[in-house]
């Protein structure tokens, strides 16, 4: 029996009753928890906020310090992990790198009672703070160096580049990357964190709800998208070769990269704070000429497809910043997974608290009744 009309992606079909975060796609608003992207992104940083996304709330001073001081103290990964990763192939995309290593993990966690504020506590901080580690392992051992050990005098974005690059960022850069993840750590009921839900939902452990996810946010629709983008701006080459470039995907009726979002029919909050804190990199480290195609890009599409509500989206200058700070294309969706974790997690307790197995339904289009023919008679 159908209950209810098919929409395919599932389109304006709530998948959760949610408090983590919100969206007003019309007006280009974005809050984690009740508070504005804009403000997390000036005040916060990257734990806080996935502290907020997990529990709910700003954690108080103490609960602050306590909490970092649990996360610094878990990043580095078990030998066996590493060794698992020397041995996948160096030519192996990093995300896959990632979607096996945060599996494993629950080889050594194994499942015990979901319910336990305890358990809960130990799986958010052993996920936030060994993800990082994998994503800078696994960028090291491929190109043949050891990893990197995690260092304890540096905050957590901070930690991750010197891990990454081997040695200590510079501020700017830290507090760059930290307001990327701040800006990536959660979406709403986007395919990853639908992903996640419905994982989360079996209960299953949270290293498989966070494998699932990272699997999820591969694709070039999602998390992947921000790659695509360096790589069509580095295909365009020029200011002037942009218009023609729009056109010609126009014409052949292909996406752009980085523009369009099923929510947002305004630009992406995100794209807007991602867009100044390119600039400022751009001001402190020389400019980019991807940059200048880009924005040339944003006003060419703008042209052409304001009237369906396509603008840029947080993809389009998150590859522009990473770039920026020395980071390979390949790797920008792995640092997108790593804040995502903080959102994947919030939406995994909140699954638990009211939690149903998901199990939707189909329309089916199939034949019936049809004879089985044997091997020798086909
Ligand atoms: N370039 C050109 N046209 C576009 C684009 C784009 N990037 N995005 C949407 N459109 C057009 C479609 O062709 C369609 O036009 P039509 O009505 O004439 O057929 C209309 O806008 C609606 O597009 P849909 O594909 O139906 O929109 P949907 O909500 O399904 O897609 C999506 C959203 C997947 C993000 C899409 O805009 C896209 O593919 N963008 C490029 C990839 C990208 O940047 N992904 C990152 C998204 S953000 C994230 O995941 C973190």
């Amino acid at each position: 029996m159908v209950l209810c009309e098919y929409k395919p992606g599932l389109e304006g079909i709530p998948a959760a009753e949610s408090g983590i975060s919100f969206v007003d796609g019309q007006k280009g608003i974005l809050e984690y928890r009740g508070i504005r992207i804009e403000e997390l992104a000036q005040h916060s940083n990257f734990l806080e906020t996935a502290y907020l996304l997990i529990w709910g709330e700003l954690p108080t001073q103490d609960e602050l310090k306590a909490f970092e001081q649990e996360v610094r103290s878990h990043r580095r990964i078990k030998y066996r992990i590493r060794d698992m990763m020397k041995s996948f192939p160096e030519s192996g995309h990093p995300m896959d790198a990632l979607q096996a290593s945060a599996a494993a993990l629950g080889l050594f966690y194994s499942r015990r009672d979901l319910h336990n504020p305890v358990y809960i506590r130990d799986a958010v901080v052993r996920l936030l703070a060994t993800i990082p580690t994998m994503v800078a392992a696994f960028q090291l051992m491929r190109k043949g160096n050891d990893p990197v050990k995690p260092n304890d005098d540096l905050d957590y974005a901070a930690n991750f580049l010197y891990m990454l690059t081997e040695k200590e960022p510079d501020p700017l850069a830290a507090r760059i990357m930290d307001v990327c993840l701040i800006l990536h750590a959660e979406h709403t009921m986007n395919a990853s964190t639908f992903s996640a839900r419905v994982t989360a939902s079996t209960l299953t452990d949270p290293y498989a709800v966070v494998a699932s996810a990272v699997g999820t946010l591969g694709g070039p629709l999602h998390g992947g998208a921000n790659e695509e983008v360096i790589q069509m701006l580095e295909e365009i080459g020029s200011v002037a070769n942009v218009r023609p470039y729009v056109d010609s995907c126009l014409e052949r009726k292909a996406k752009i990269m980085g523009f369009g979002h099923r929510v947002y029919k305004v630009k992406d909050p995100r794209a807007t704070i991602l867009q100044k804190l390119a600039e400022e990199l751009f001001a402190k480290f020389g400019q980019d000429k991807y940059y200048d195609i880009a924005q040339e890009m944003e006003v060419v599409v703008a042209e052409k497809l304001a009237h369906k509500g396509i603008y840029p989206n947080v993809d389009f200058y998150s590859g522009l910043v990473y770039r920026k700070l020395g980071i390979p294309t390949d790797l920008f969706t792995p640092i997108f997974a790593i804040a995502r974790v903080a959102g994947w997690l919030a939406h995994w307790k909140e699954q638990l608290e009211e939690n149903r197995i998901f199990r939707p339904t189909q329309v089916y289009k199939g034949v019936h009744d049809v004879s089985y023919i044997p091997v020798a008679k086909r």
